[in-house]
């Protein structure tokens, strides 16, 4: 098969969260599984520094927006056999400190950034020898890709144009924006209506997508059941349902490669399974780094993410706090919103031998933070697949989670199933709820043979990338049949 995958951000190039760490592992794994596959990406700062092996196209693009045209140049590199990233240059969109946001607030131009990059895509998709079959798009900033290339095909005469496959990551951001925006589309406005780009008069590019791709995925089982009601559908659920034959729930994969306790750099000392020995050192290391007492028989708790409503900040910290009379330790590490940077900072202030807190953006501490930890949080509001429960799994460190989206189908409470149990799971919203999870973290860390029995079923569990790109090319065969 052909494939192209396009996506505003890609593991190892960039980065702000799970999107692109799913985006760059299916890109290996489908091109590892023997089909061409090509990925579309925006080049930010600091890529070519860091990959000097790019090199430049010899390829001017030069794309309607509005009553402007805009040029951008493509790189390219080839990172394994089958594989091919192609990096849009867009100074003027893309040259930006971070990817999406400054000071806290959205570039107000991200629209227009995005459906540059949602053209460069199509594009691509058209001119580029190798003639990609299928493209499939992630998240909202892609979104319109799928309208761009049926309108080409419908009405520029566009012979056999790719089919089209939109994964929905996270319906809360849709690319709602102001219609005066759909100008930059260089579309007709017979697509603005409510069965295509417009909601509620605005111009939103994950609707525009739906309606115009010809299969739906979302990145777990019950997310995709999930988005189709009223409580976790932000306003598309009722379009979902109408396509609902055409939405499913994908989970995601671990790229064991680069999360692993056995060869990785950013772990002082490898363990496994049989010898846990080095987890134990790993979590003295964390606690001298974080200048927390070390101390191998306290439970010590993590959390890495965005610091956003939907990770359940706001259930975080006061379950925290009714907790931390015990002999605990808390490690968090994250960036976002600055009421719940501060909330976490005042903590650690409050509770120096307890609580370390890091606010920002670091490659390794992650794999040293799932590593070092007993347990790890992860109260979200909702998830569609959630990424750090499933390395924690693999990284023997248990996670208490609450039973929605892709935490639901991937952890397993021992009130579920004694045998096959691997964590903690609460359903109640609340701050009790959480703070009785936590009191059960407690119990259980006094019970050697339960702790390992948790810890290894998590150990053992194989969330692989071979397994879950089979699902993604029988959605595209089925796509490529239709
Ligand atoms: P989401 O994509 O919603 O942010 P996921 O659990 O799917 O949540 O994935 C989050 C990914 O981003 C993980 O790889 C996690 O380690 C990483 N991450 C999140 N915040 C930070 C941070 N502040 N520093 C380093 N890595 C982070
Ligand atoms: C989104 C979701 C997260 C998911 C990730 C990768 O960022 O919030 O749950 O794991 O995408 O699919």
């Amino acid at each position: 098969m052909k494939i192209l995958l396009a996506c505003s951000e890609v593991f190892p190039y960039s980065k702000t969260g799970g999107l692109a760490d799913m985006v760059g592992a299916l890109a290996k794994a489908l091109a590892a599984a023997g089909h061409q596959t090509g990925v579309v990406t925006p080049l930010y700062p600091g890529i070519r520094e860091r990959f000097p092996k790019l090199r430049q196209l010899d390829w001017q693009m030069k794309l309607p927006m509005g009553s402007l045209s805009v040029s951008a140049e493509v790189y390219v590199l080839h990172p394994q056999p089958r594989l091919t990233c192609y990096f849009i240059q867009q100074p003027h969109y893309y040259a930006r400190k971070s990817l999406y946001q400054t000071n806290g607030e959205d570039y107000p131009d991200n629209p227009e950034r995005f459906i540059f990059l949602s053209k460069a895509v199509a594009h691509l998709a058209r001119y580029l020898p190798w003639q990609p079959e299928l493209v499939h798009v992630h998240d909202w900033q892609v979104g319109l890709t799928p309208l761009l290339i049926r309108h080409q095909e419908w009405r520029e005469g566009w012979g056999r144009a790719p089919k089209t496959c939109l994964t929905l990551h996270n319906l809360a951001y849709q690319g709602a924006c102001p219609a005066v925006n759909y100008q930059f589309t260089n579309l007709p406005w017979d697509y603005f209506h409510i069965e295509g780009a417009e909601f509620f008069g605005q111009l939103n590019f994950v609707k525009a997508g739906i309606s115009f791709a010809d299969e739906i995925t979302t990145v777990s089982p019950r997310y995709a059941r999930e988005i189709q009601t009223e409580e976790f559908g932000a306003g598309l659920d009722g379009l979902l349902r109408r396509r609902e034959d055409a939405v499913i729930g994908i989970l995601n994969g671990v790229d064991y490669t680069e999360w692993n306790t056995t060869h990785n750099p950013n772990l002082k000392h490898p363990y496994n399974l049989r010898n846990l020995t080095g987890k134990t050192a790993n979590k003295k290391e964390l606690q001298k780094y974080l200048g927390l007492p070390v101390s191998a028989k306290t439970p010590m708790f993590g959390n890495i993410g965005r610091l956003v409503e939907q990770k359940g900040i706001d259930l975080l910290i006061p379950a925290l706090e009714s907790v931390l009379t015990e002999p605990i330790q808390f490690v968090s590490l994250g960036a976002g919103h600055s009421k719940f940077e501060a909330a976490l900072s005042d903590l650690a202030r409050r509770f120096p031998d307890k609580v370390a807190v890091r606010l920002g953006y670091e490659e390794g501490l992650p794999h040293q933070i799932e590593a070092g930890c007993d347990f790890y949080l992860m109260p979200s509001r909702f998830e569609p697949c959630g990424l750090n429960q499933l390395y924690s799994l693999h990284y023997g460190t248990i996670p208490i989670v609450r039973s929605v989206g892709g935490l639901d189908d991937s952890v397993i409470d021992l009130r579920e199933d004694p045998i096959r149990a691997n964590g903690i799971k609460f359903s109640a919203y609340s701050v009790p709820a959480l703070a009785q999870a936590i009191r059960k973290a407690l119990v259980l860390f006094e019970v050697p043979t339960l702790m390992h029995h948790l810890r290894q079923n998590g150990m053992q569990a194989q969330f692989s990338w071979k397994v879950t790109a089979e699902k993604y090319l029988a959605v595209y065969q089925k796509v490529l049949d239709s």
